[in-house]
């Protein structure tokens, strides 16, 4: 099955919730048709396992080094946890940070080949991606991947920069923006210059506290219906069933739009003056 890599640009906090979301939406419309998998593979050190409650291993530290000469999906399996946090989701457990960054080099390669042969979903939560890192090869052979963007100026930069760079390298992103309504997604799809996904409403803890086994979908009050409903948008989308919230046609453009660049001169400038 597919392999969706999630990340963001440098201002844009968001991924690991987007990830966990995307992940038990999924696990539930895919249910007995196919697992999920998320794999926690931030280099900054990951945070999934903390937010699940989970131990910290087995994770991706065990999986890199028990699957350096290749994994199947019984080794990601083995090197996985379960919570009834995420039902239906295997989760592989992050690195606990840039010291340990060099096992991620390790487990890229053979975890994308995997993932083309596995019925499993794949997920991975590649945190702040920069250029030259090792989230690479997991970028170029993801199906989708998707970008965290918040709808504030300096986020919209760093991001359409991480975008130009992406399809640079042949990698044809999308941005999720997580904001309060989805109004705003056309907006920042046009500052962008790309196409949204979807929109992640920001809420006020509850759903966006994972930790402990009292999170079925079921039992999210209905101010959190508007969550669901965007979450079940994204999903639809990322699994071929729905074009997205604001399609491709928004023009791609190779200049910035004026807004952007504006702002980006401005970041400089301030860049500059604090030097
Ligand atoms: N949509 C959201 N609504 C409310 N809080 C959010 C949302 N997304 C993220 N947060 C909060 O922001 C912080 C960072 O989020 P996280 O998803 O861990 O970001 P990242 O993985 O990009 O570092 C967390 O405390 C999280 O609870
Ligand atoms: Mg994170």
């Amino acid at each position: 099955m597919s392999l969706i890599a999630l990340c963001s640009a440098k201002g844009s906090p968001g991924t690991t919730t987007v990830a966990l979301l995307l992940a038990r939406e999924l696990a539930q419309r895919l249910g007995r048709a196919g697992g999920v998998c998320l794999v926690d593979a931030d280099p900054d050190g990951g945070d999934v396992a903390v937010r699940l409650g989970l131990d910290p291993v087995p994770g991706a530290g065990t999986l890199a080094l028990a699957g350096r000469h290749g994994i199947d999906d019984g080794l990601l399996l083995a090197h996985s946890q379960r919570t009834a946090s995420l039902p239906g989701v295997a989760v592989v457990a992050g690195v606990s940070g840039r010291a340990q960054q060099a096992t991620l080099d390790w487990l890229v390669r053979p975890l994308a080949d995997a993932a083309a042969r596995s019925p499993l979903q794949l997920l991975v939560d590649l945190g702040r991606i920069a250029a030259g890192g090792p989230a690479g090869v997991l970028l170029d052979r993801a199906g989708e991947v998707l970008v965290v963007c918040r709808p504030d100026t300096a986020s919209v930069v760093h991001t359409r920069s991480a975008l130009v760079r992406l399809r640079g390298q042949g990698i044809a992103a999308r941005a999720v923006v997580v904001a309060r309504d989805e109004r705003v997604a056309e907006e920042v799809s046009m500052a962008l210059g790309y196409p949204v996904a979807g929109v992640v409403p920001l809420g006020h803890g509850g759903p966006f506290d994972f930790a402990g086994p009292r999170m079925p979908v079921a039992t999210l009050r209905a101010e959190d219906r508007a969550l669901q409903r965007a979450v079940g948008a994204l999903a639809a989308f990322v699994i071929g069933e729905s074009p997205g919230l604001v399609t491709p046609e928004v023009a791609v453009t190779e200049h910035a739009p004026d807004a952007v660049r504006l702002a980006a001169g401005r970041l400089h400038r301030r860049a500059g003056e604090e030097r």
